[in-house]
């Protein structure tokens, strides 16, 4: 038996192309470690009118984690004109898998880390560090939204004085959706938060909210932010808001190191940071729970690629050396991170993103030979 059952998601499109780069890897580094390939996405959609069937949850409830390629979504309508003939008649909705992997989970951290490796010649500037931490399933996420407003709905936010004003607008003329924060959710991100920068011996953590307006979701946050604070007497606690953050990030980007937030700064903040350092061929991200994790590029399908084998896969390498090290084998981890940063810094093998005319593979196997060589 194996230490380690993994979960084993390629998904769609490129998602085949950067596994296979991530399977190149992993064979050289001694990670005991089985993978257990599962099915999702589009395919699965159209064949069976469910793009995560049972059986994938039944893996991931056996696995210790999962990577995952990446996949496929359309708009509705375009998703019910595909599926299989047999299946149109019947009520078969679609979801985003990854959505749902999250929520079942309890995936309550979102990690990106974003960093301007030397000799990526996307980056922004030089020396750029960060890593983001999202929440991943409360906020705006939480799917709580009407359109048009229910009556009941109305009659009870008209308890609040601010609400008035809308009284006089039709119910069918109003959306809302609701930013739904829990202090346990605020605690975990910003837990997680402080744990890594002790981890990573940093001397400060950024919260990114916008408390001024926002005045109890925001709040919630920066307030449990500070109690929490209070146990790293090390770790100096910022505060900023989100929107001034957007410009202190290209303008200052070295001053930051860990930042944390809610779900919808978080998607914003970490594709700004993203893109400070090369974008999405770059861009790896860890989905965290108290008892599983999944490991993934940020980017999706890009289905004009898929089966090219020409798309980066350093993404995927990364989000793969997150899975290493959260199984706590750091100094696989490490390694990896170190063949990666090596090949990037060397530029001899480089995929159409960064001008070169090298296949997804090439990479692969050029940071495979550096692992063998260390
Ligand atoms: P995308 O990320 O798939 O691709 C956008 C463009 O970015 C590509 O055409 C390509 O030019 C570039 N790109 C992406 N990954 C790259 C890589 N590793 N190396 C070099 N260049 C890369 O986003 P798009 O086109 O908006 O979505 C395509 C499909 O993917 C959609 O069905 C969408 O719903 C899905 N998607 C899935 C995600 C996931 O599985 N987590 C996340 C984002 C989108
Ligand atoms: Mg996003």
């Amino acid at each position: 038996m194996t230490k380690y059952k993994i979960a084993w998601l390629p998904g769609d499109g490129i998602g085949n192309d950067v596994m296979d780069a991530a399977r190149t890897v992993l064979d050289v580094v001694d990670l005991d470690a089985e993978y257990i390939p599962g099915d999702v996405g589009w395919e699965f959609w159209r064949k069976e009118g469910n793009p995560l069937p049972e059986r994938t949850l039944e893996l991931l409830k056996n696995t210790d984690c999962c990577l995952f390629g990446a996949i496929t979504s359309k708009p509705r309508d375009e998703a019910r004109r595909e599926l299989a003939p047999q299946l149109r008649e019947k009520k078969f909705e679609y979801f985003s898998p990854i959505v749902k992997i999250r929520q079942e989970f309890k995936l309550h951290t979102n990690l990106r880390p974003c960093k301007a490796f030397e000799g990526n010649p996307l980056n922004y500037k030089d020396n750029i560090d960060l890593v983001v931490f999202r929440e991943n399933t409360e906020g705006l996420y939480s799917g709580v939204e009407f359109h048009p407003l229910p009556k009941e709905v109305m009659s009870a936010l008209l308890h609040h004085p601010k609400m008035h004003r809308f009284r006089e607008v039709p119910l069918e003329d109003i959306a809302l959706s609701c930013r739904i924060f829990t202090r346990q959710g605020c605690q975990k991100i910003v837990k997680q938060a402080f744990e890594y920068a002790e981890k990573k011996n940093k001397s400060n953590v950024t919260v990114i909210e916008k408390p001024n307006v926002l005045r109890e979701t925001s709040g919630l946050m920066i307030r449990e932010a500070r109690k929490i604070s209070e146990e790293y007497p090390n770790i100096e606690l910022w505060e900023t808001n989100v929107d001034a953050m957007c410009m202190w990030l290209i303008k200052n980007p070295h001053d930051y190191g860990i930042l944390v937030t809610s779900n919808m700064f978080g998607d914003i903040i970490s594709d700004l940071s993203a893109q400070l350092v090369g974008g999405l061929g770059f861009a790896s991200s860890a989905n965290i729970g108290d008892d599983y994790a999944l490991f993934e590029p940020t980017h999706g399908s890009a289905p004009k690629y898929a089966g090219m084998y020409k798309v980066n896969p350093t993404a995927m390498l990364l989000a793969t050396k997150l899975m290493i090290e959260y199984l706590g084998e750091e100094e696989i981890a490490n390694r990896l991170e170190k063949a990666i940063a090596q090949v990037i810094k060397e530029g001899k093998v480089r995929t159409y993103d960064l001008g070169g005319n090298n296949t997804t593979l090439d990479v692969a196997n050029e940071v495979a030979k550096k692992l063998k060589e260390m």
